[in-house]
């Protein structure tokens, strides 16, 4: 060797060693975490898994409702198949936005006598109505899910929802169970979730909470118990951090809600210039994650509010919309909403369902936007080609909580911090099923350090674990309709158990979900 090929080689080593070496060992914490397994109270409901489909883009039209070749509508079987893979607990609809646009009764009777209308709010499209109640019906029958449904209170009538409620709800004889008949259904269909509006503060009327409050008493006051149906009512929550709307509605309606329906949007750059899906730096991956805390926050801040009025937690904060919002796809309708889907969106929606989970107790149902095509999709379909974005296989990941005990833990986060910003790497909950079996998901949300992770098992005697995990060399590595399956799930070798002590090697930026039984 030369000499000035041994001291490149000698600064080399002096570099690697000041600068990843020490900061290696500074970030690649081991971490301890206990699992109380024995000591759960609080289910994790099934619905905070849930879905949602708007009339935007091509969610519905292009998405769930495909043309043939001979231009009649037909469901997607592909969509419908894969979504029963995860065995999604419930489907929102028609919006979002749309909802306070909607009149139900054009979506009604034969097809090619529905009226058509614009759809003004996206995209200004023609909405021909030929996917109404009967097809949104139908679909749910066909996901073996539950409904959820959203009424137009912003340019409504109290009339027209509490027909629609009647007939969807009654058994008759009455004028909406004779029209339902007609229409080809006798049996009511028994809809128990029913959003009293959408975002009213914003594109459903822009009210004041204390002008929302009074209307969402008027017209919830008529969805009355039906035919055996109770209904679970659904208030428009707030956007985000607005604490004085959950104030007003827990003060001025509360009694009256079932369900109140935050929505919260991760946006990494501002509403005007929000970034791109595939294309973005460290910083706006750690701004991504730094926004999982939020959520955190906003759920603990809403939740105290609403303890304050109603302690006994009958009323449910629920997520109605949430995941990451990105700039459009390129080439794509700006008003469509469509985005591609990476491990940063994965490791995301990984996080916040984890803390969803573990605020259970008052979080009983959430609704990812959106299910096909727009914003952080479950699926993109497009000319007969489906792909399942990193974001479904989250889902599938987690199917294990569903329905679970929310199981009590001690958990040491680490942090991942980046330019001098710190956030926790570590993202975790666990459940115990009604097979005694344990799950335990994480996320580990540093881009470039492992974690080691010592879980003490205290409980319950576990002899095996199993798990899978989700990562990739790349911050956004994507699945393509040329490349469907670069990112999907792979068998887990990084979990060891001994006695009751549970070694975990998470890769950086990864997902991971584990059974012990
Ligand atoms: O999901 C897209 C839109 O975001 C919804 O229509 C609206 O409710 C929210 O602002």
């Amino acid at each position: 060797m030369n000499v000035p090929t041994m001291i490149r080689r000698i600064l080399l080593f002096a570099f690697f060693f000041l600068f990843v070496g020490t900061s290696a060992f500074a970030q690649n914490q081991e971490l301890e975490m206990i699992v109380n397994a024995d000591q759960g109270e609080t289910t994790i409901s099934r619905h905070i898994y849930g879905h949602f489909a708007e009339h935007l883009g091509e969610d519905i039209y292009g998405g769930f409702w495909i043309q043939d070749d001979n231009g009649n509508w037909q469901y997607n079987q592909q969509v419908i198949d894969a979504l029963k893979e995860v065995n999604v607990p419930n489907v929102r609809w028609p919006g979002g936005c749309f909802a306070d646009y909607y009149h139900w009764q054009d979506g009604i009777g034969p097809r090619d006598e529905r009226p058509a209308q614009l759809n003004t709010i996206w995209g200004g499209v023609t909405e021909d109505n030929s996917f109404g109640t009967h097809e949104f019906m139908g679909l749910i029958d066909r996901l073996d899910t539950e409904p959820i449904i959203v009424g137009n209170v912003g340019s409504g009538t109290v009339e027209e929802m509490n027909d629609w409620w009647k007939y969807l709800n009654h058994a008759g004889p009455s004028p909406m169970a004779d029209l339902r008949a007609e229409n080809g259904r006798e049996e009511p269909w028994g809809v128990k979730y029913f959003g009293v509006g959408n975002e009213s503060w914003g594109c459903g009327g822009q009210m004041r909470p204390q002008y929302y409050a009074d209307l969402y008493k008027r017209f919830a006051e008529y969805l009355r118990p039906m035919s055996g149906t109770e209904p679970y009512q659904i208030a428009a929550g707030p956007s985000g951090d607005n604490y004085e709307w959950t104030r007003t509605m827990m003060e001025e309606a509360g009694w009256m809600i079932d369900g109140l329906d935050l929505h919260h949007y991760t946006v990494v750059g501002t509403w005007e210039d929000k970034g791109s899906a595939t294309d973005f730096t460290e910083a706006e991956w750690h701004t991504a994650m730094q926004d999982t805390r939020f959520m955190d926050e906003l759920l603990t801040r809403h939740s105290n509010i609403m303890d304050q009025y109603d302690p006994e937690k009958e009323t449910a904060l629920i997520v109605g919309e949430w995941g990451m919002w990105h700039d459009p796809m390129p080439g794509t309708e700006p008003g469509f909403l469509k985005q591609q889907n990476t491990l940063r969106d994965a490791v995301v929606a990984a996080s916040m369902l984890n803390v969803f989970n573990q605020h259970a107790e008052r979080v009983r149902m959430a609704n990812l936007a959106q299910t096909v095509n727009v914003l952080q999709a479950m699926l993109l379909y497009e000319d007969g080609q489906l792909v399942k974005t990193p974001t479904y296989h989250v889902f599938d990941l987690y199917q294990g909580h569903m329905d679970a005990t929310l199981l009590s833990m001690d958990v040491d986060r680490g942090t991942y911090t980046h330019d001098g910003e710190s956030t926790p790497a570590i993202s975790v909950s666990a459940s115990k099923d009604d097979q005694d079996r344990v799950h335990i998901t994480l996320a580990n949300k540093d881009p470039n350090q492992p974690r080691t992770i010592s879980v003490d098992l205290r409980g319950q005697d576990v002899s095996s674990v199993s798990g899978r995990v989700l990562t990739a060399d790349q911050m956004n590595t994507h699945n393509t309709f040329e490349q469907p399956n670069r990112l999907q799930p792979t068998s887990f070798d990084g979990a060891e158990l001994d006695g009751t002590t549970l070694t975990i090697e998470m890769p950086s930026k990864s997902v991971v979900a584990l059974e012990l039984q």
